[in-house]
């Protein structure tokens, strides 16, 4: 996708459609008028007052995420305006602008256009232009994105190839652009990894996209094999991949921000497809699977963009990944395992394999000595039932560490609720013949899974996100089609970068 920035006047931009923005302000006694932009209110210049004309009719409201699309016929350059609703005017915030150009962005891809122009402009007490420019670039471009590369091109056409972003001074906004565009690439490169279908994203197949990522960012990329985790004593992984034909892998990425003695590992967890193994899932739905690789996902598109932004800060990105299938090999409940950092495990679920590959895969963070360690993992049903798909669960042994994940999903526009950790959950999992039990049953899910990973980060400050609800959504969305979100890259990078600082 190209993105280019430019000073041209709104009615003098060729395009195939043009976005621009309005407001909703209260007038008392229950009476609302409609706020242009100030290139909204060129634009009702130049067309005679064709958009006072459609409010002052009542048929647009400003409401938020509401769409107007006009054809100008001629009369200027764009071929069409689209003007979307911010909602009500003291409410506006950073990403209700990322928002409703999300919202816009995917209806222009809709429609079937090529170029389009986006000059949302709207600086506020509360958002500082060059705020407002990273938003509607990261909104712009994650509400075109498709998942179409395995249906003919006639059928869909070619969809949005160019983006012209319309400022009155182009001057400090080009990087602010940049860091949009590096935020929604880096997300749209993790949907597409959750998007492909499992039988081509193997485990093999995402090791060798993180090492082709890796060389064309700059990034160091070792990867694990077999013989290495029997070496290393990864008996989580181990098991779990017992029942695949595909060979197990272990991605390590790091990222050196200069001679910063900061550092961090992120660990996601990368299920290519999860069958819930010897104790199967039932058929409705088990397609999904696909993505239980959300969380590796997430983790090698935050490495993306932040070595696209180059914060001060080492990274280091652990991701176990395999697949989780039953057969005559697989591991079996009633197994007991020995994890890497030498805790057993009674096995009473195969379908609770994430805790499994990532008790490894924290085990080695913790040998290598980073912290704090962040964890995604699409882990629990659990935290499905508790928040939904609106919010992302949030467990973390520090305070600092939670206040410093939620400002990061804050900035990023992506929802965290902190989840308890206490110690009575511990009596849960005990087990009376190994070290811990891997599962507790329906009870309080998501909070014994987290329990289980505690036991292996040792001293480090650590957090562990569960975004088994967050990462995928199954019907489509005025903002976004079915399939992957892109969850956690744009927190976790802005979480390194405010880190960096
Ligand atoms: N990958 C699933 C969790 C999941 C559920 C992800 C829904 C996305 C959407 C995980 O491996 C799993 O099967 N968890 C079980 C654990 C249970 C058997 C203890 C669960 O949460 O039901
Ligand atoms: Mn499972
Ligand atoms: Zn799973």
């Amino acid at each position: 996708m190209n993105i280019q920035i430019t000073t041209q006047a709104v009615q003098n931009v060729e395009c195939d459609a043009l976005i621009v923005v309005a407001a909703r302000r209260a007038l008392g006694k229950g009476e609302h008028e409609v706020l242009f932009s100030s290139p909204a209110m060129d634009l009702d210049n130049a067309l005679d007052g064709v958009l006072s004309n459609v409010c002052a009719d009542g048929e647009f409201k400003g409401n938020l995420g509401e769409l107007l699309t006009l054809h100008t016929m001629g009369r200027i350059a764009p071929k069409r305006v689209i003007v979307v609703g911010l909602g009500t005017e003291q409410k506006i915030r950073t990403q209700t602008l990322r928002f409703v150009s999300q919202i816009a962005a995917h209806h222009a891809q809709n429609i079937g256009v090529h170029q389009v122009a986006l000059a949302v402009d709207w600086g506020n007490e509360h958002i500082s232009v060059v705020e407002a420019v990273q938003a509607q670039v990261e909104g712009a471009m994650l509400g075109a994105y498709t998942f179409r590369q395995y249906q003919h091109a006639e059928r869909n056409g070619t969809g949005i190839t160019q983006f012209l972003l319309v400022v009155e001074q182009a001057d400090e906004l080009e990087q602010a652009m940049r860091r949009g565009q590096a935020l929604a690439e880096a997300t749209n490169f993790a949907r597409d990894l959750v998007n492909e279908p499992p039988n081509v994203l193997t485990p093999r197949e995402l090791a060798h996209r993180a090492s082709t990522m890796a060389k064309q960012f700059a990034l160091e990329c070792e990867i694990l094999d077999k013989p290495k985790m029997e070496e290393l004593g990864m008996g989580g992984l181990l098991a779990v991949t017992q029942g695949s034909a595909e060979p197990p892998q272990f991605i390590i990425l790091r990222y050196r921000g200069g001679d910063s003695e900061k550092g961090m590992a992120l660990v996601g967890k990368g299920i290519t497809f999860d069958t819930g193994g010897i104790s199967i899932k039932p058929a409705d739905h088990m397609e999904e699977m696909k993505g239980d690789m959300a969380g590796a996902a997430a983790v090698l598109g935050a490495m993306q963009a932040i070595a696209t932004l180059r914060p001060a800060i080492n990274v280091t990105a652990l991701i176990p990944t395999c697949e989780n299938m039953p057969s005559g090999t697989a591991y079996r409940p009633g197994d007991i395992l020995r994890i890497m950092n030498g805790k057993t495990i009674e096995i009473v679920n195969t379908d609770a394999e994430g805790r499994l590959i990532l008790a490894d895969a924290l085990s080695y963070a913790v040998k290598q000595g980073l912290s704090p360690i962040i964890d995604l993992a699409t882990l629990t049903g659990g935290i499905v039932v508790a928040l939904g798909h609106t919010m992302t669960g949030l467990f973390c042994n520090s305070e600092q560490l939670t206040k410093e994940i939620l400002t990061a999903g804050e900035a990023a526009g992506e929802k965290f609720w902190s989840m308890p950790l206490d110690e009575e959950y511990s009596e849960m999992i005990k087990s009376d013949i190994a070290d811990i039990k891997q599962s507790a049953g329906r009870v309080a899910s998501s909070v014994t899974a987290a329990k289980i990973l505690q036991h292996f980060v040792g001293n480090a400050r650590w957090a562990h996100l569960d975004i088994a609800g967050t990462s995928y959504v199954d019907s489509k969305r005025p903002y976004q089609e079915k399939g992957a979100t892109g969850v956690g890259v744009r927190t976790l990078v802005e979480l390194a970068v405010q880190r960096a600082s």
